[in-house]
C-alpha cells in the first residue's frame, strides 16, 4: 500500500472545498486505507482527504495512538450537526510546516457523517477528537487552523514559510504538539 504525499501550505488544493461523495463503494476503500496508513506514518491524528490531493468530503482521525487503530474514524461527508462550549487547543497540522497556534473551538461536538460500510452514523465528541473533528472538516471547506488565527500571526507564518521555500525547505515537519 502506497503512502500518499501530504501537500502543504500554500498549496492551492488545501484552499479549495471539497465536494460531496455520492457512492460509497468498493473503490473506496483502498484510498481510505491509504489515507490512514499516510495518516499513521506521518505521524498525525488526522488527515483530510485534500490534504493528499483528493478534494472529497472524506476525513480518517484516531486519537488514540496507545491503542492505534482500536478507535479509528473513516467519515465519509461529515458535518458538524451541533457544537457547545469552547476551548483551546495548541494545533498543528501536517499541512502547515513548522507552526502550531491556539485556536478555540467548539469544546463538544455531534458530527453526523456516512462510515464505508454506508451507515449513517452520529459521533459525540469532546477535548481533542472534538477539536480533531472540526479541525478535519475545516480542511474539506478549504480552511485551515491559520485562518482560525489573528491575521498578524498568519502574515508572520505566511513570511516564515514564504523564506522556507526559498531555501529549499519545503518539507519540514510539522512540530510534535497534536498535528491534526
Ligand atoms: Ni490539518
Amino acid at each position: 500500500m502506497a503512502l500518499l504525499k501530504i501537500h502543504k501550505f500554500p498549496d492551492a488544493v488545501l484552499k479549495q472545498p471539497a465536494r460531496p461523495v455520492e457512492n460509497i463503494d468498493g473503490a473506496l476503500d483502498s484510498f481510505v486505507d491509504s489515507m490512514t496508513q499516510t495518516m499513521y506514518a506521518a505521524p498525525g491524528v488526522g488527515l483530510a482527504a485534500p490534504q493528499v490531493g483528493d478534494s472529497r468530503r472524506i476525513i480518517v482521525l484516531d486519537t488514540d495512538h496507545e491503542n492505534l487503530g482500536k478507535h479509528l474514524l473513516k467519515l465519509v461527508n461529515p458535518v458538524i450537526a451541533e457544537g457547545e462550549g469552547s476551548i483551546t487547543w495548541e494545533e498543528g497540522c501536517l499541512s502547515v510546516v513548522d507552526f502550531t497556534a491556539d485556536v478555540e473551538r467548539f469544546e463538544k461536538v455531534l458530527v453526523r457523517a456516512w462510515t464505508l460500510d454506508q451507515k449513517e452514523i452520529e459521533i459525540e465528541a469532546s477535548d481533542l477528537l472534538a477539536v480533531a473533528l472540526q479541525h478535519e472538516i475545516d480542511h474539506l471547506d478549504g480552511r485551515l487552523f491559520i485562518d482560525r488565527i489573528s491575521r498578524i500571526k498568519r502574515e508572520l507564518y505566511r513570511r516564515k514559510r514564504a523564506k522556507m521555500l526559498k531555501e529549499g525547505k519545503a518539507d519540514g515537519m510539522p512540530p510534535s504538539a497534536a498535528r491534526i
